[in-house]
């Protein structure tokens, strides 16, 4: 099968507003839509079935009033150490939601039952090896999260990784990883992937459930504020620096890796664990808090802005290093 990326028309610049937990929900996933730009939100950030079940309802409604909006998108952690996932998948396939993103594991049944309601499924890999199972097990393409990221990061350079994805398949590729402009979409079209995956850049919206002490923190953090360890809570991922600080943690006795076990408990950590704030080294791109729609219109534009110069630069060879060098060569 293969995927029209625009889904119709209705998506207008080729992006997804990646889901982050404690931070995205409906009204962020809807504003986003409204503006021709994919939304989505965690099944697993709502506390029960029945306040997911709400959040189904909510964005359905919410999308019903918009002209053409863009489809939303939910994401489901399908693995067996998910309790939640088989009847959350049910009651997606009950609301036909249009894009599921899936991670960790990748069950076929999963991507079975997606494909009979007509979903699409996504599925987000850090590896190549990953790549090739997920596509095997029947996803429609899989979301290349790359060093930089924020949340449970990948690991490697966004390069790599797709050069080495598209060696074990042809399937679309999304990017993500430190991307936040209308510029960074176009470069990852360059580099062959379908689509660009962006969290970090939409944390400071005001829609979304992040505080305001989160909002003023990324505003003033650039990349090199952005500290990894997978020795928080056990995978690889990228925090704020500050955040750690502020929670009473000390960074740098913090290691980058442990062996096996989190070297901070998170249950011994009186609350500071709820305190410490994930992001990506797009943090830096952020200046202001802003409404989802127009941090989307702004990304739109400088896409359309980024294209207009590319072909520019194609164009004319003086403007072009890469022309200038091969004629040199010749
Ligand atoms: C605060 C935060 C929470 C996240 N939570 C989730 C999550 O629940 N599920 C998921 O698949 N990815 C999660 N992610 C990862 C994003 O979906 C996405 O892969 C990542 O943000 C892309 O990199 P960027 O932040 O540099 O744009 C989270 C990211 C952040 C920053």
């Amino acid at each position: 099968m293969s995927i029209d990326f625009t889904f119709g028309g209705r998506v207008k610049v080729p992006l997804i507003v990646a889901p982050m937990f404690l931070t995205s929900n409906p009204p962020m996933a809807i504003a986003a839509c409204s503006r021709g730009v994919i939304g989505s939100y965690p099944a697993h950030a709502t506390r029960t079935r029945e306040v997911f079940a709400d959040w189904l309802v909510e964005t359905e409604e919410g999308l019903s009033k918009l002209e053409n909006p863009a489809p939303y998108a939910v994401n489901l952690v399908v693995h067996p150490t998910n309790e939640r996932y088989p009847g959350d998948l049910e009651l997606c396939a009950k609301h036909k939601v249009p894009v599921i993103l899936t991670s960790k594991g990748a069950p076929e049944d999963a991507f079975d039952r997606i494909h009979e309601w007509g979903g699409v499924a996504f599925h987000d890999v850090a590896s190549a090896r990953h790549a090739e199972k997920a596509v095997e097990a029947g996803a429609d393409a899989v979301i290349a999260v790359c060093a930089g990221a924020g949340g449970h990061t990948g690991t490697i350079n966004p390069f790599a990784l797709v050069n080495e994805i598209r060696e074990v398949t042809d399937k679309p590729i999304i990017l993500a990883g430190g991307m936040s402009t209308g510029r960074d979409i176009l470069a990852a079209q360059a580099m062959g992937a379908s689509m660009g995956y962006f969290g970090t850049r939409f944390i400071a919206t005001e829609e979304c459930l992040a505080d305001e002490n989160q909002q003023r923190v990324m505003i003033e953090c650039s990349a090199k504020d952005v500290f990894f360890s997978a020795a928080l809570d056990g995978a690889p991922a990228n925090w704020l620096r500050p955040t750690l600080i502020e929670a009473g943690l000390n960074p740098d006795e913090i290691p980058a890796y442990s062996a096996g076990m989190s070297v901070i408990n998170p249950k011994k950590m009186d609350g500071r664990y709820t305190r410490i704030k994930s992001a990506g080294h797009g943090v830096g791109m952020i200046k202001s808090v802003e409404r989802t729609a127009d941090l989307c219109d702004q990304i739109i534009k400088e896409y359309h802005a980024a294209k207009r110069d590319f072909a520019a630069t194609l164009a004319s060879p003086e403007r072009s290093l890469s022309t200038a060098s091969l004629e040199t060569s010749e």
